[in-house]
């Protein structure tokens, strides 16, 4: 599968943990970064994902950030993306078979490595079990959301990452 993989620098030690781990087990792991320790701006990759992922560039989305809550929201911004934050198998595998959830996040410094990975592999190999009440409620969901037509340029954090260059948000 084409998996999408994102995260912030508080965990690119375990986005690089996992992106080998899926690779190893046959994923072709889109890495929309970020890449090093560098602090950044978390919503940056997890709008990535969330296009990659709605836009059938990818099969599926996996995003990381300290808690996972941040990138996890930023990707649930991007209309078609439905990403569910977990910590364990169970609500794992019902967000992928009964909601619909196209991208699983993760707290990696929440959850530990070993576990995000067994519930990644879990997710991505469980597959949406429709009915016509969960269709009907994820059709719900998926009507009120509504395109941002900003959002779709790709400077669209420019102003915030120049301001981090500047030092604007240090001290
Ligand atoms: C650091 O930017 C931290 O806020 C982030 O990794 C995450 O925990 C946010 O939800």
């Amino acid at each position: 599968m084409n998996i999408a993989l994102g995260n912030d620098h508080i965990v690119t030690d375990t986005k690089i943990a996992l992106c080998d781990f899926l690779k190893a087990r046959g994923h072709n792991v889109i890495d929309v970064g970020t890449h090093d320790f560098t602090r950044t701006h978390y919503p940056i990759y997890g709008k990535r994902v969330g296009e990659l992922v709605a836009s059938g560039e990818a099969d599926l989305g996996v995003v990381l950030c300290g808690t996972g809550i941040g990138i996890a929201n930023a990707v649930n911004k991007v209309p078609g993306a439905r990403c569910a934050l977990v910590r364990d198998m169970t609500t794992a595998l019902y967000a992928r078979r009964h909601l619909n959830a196209n991208v699983i996040g993760f707290g990696g410094r929440i959850t530990g490595l070993f576990l995000i990975q067994d519930i990644a592999e879990a997710f991505i190999g469980a597959a949406y079990e429709p009915t016509a009440a969960s269709d009907e409620l994820v059709a719900k969901v998926d009507a009120v959301e509504h395109a941002d037509p900003d959002q779709a340029d790709p400077h669209f954090f420019d102003e915030f990452l120049e301001a981090w260059d500047r030092g604007a948000y240090q001290g």
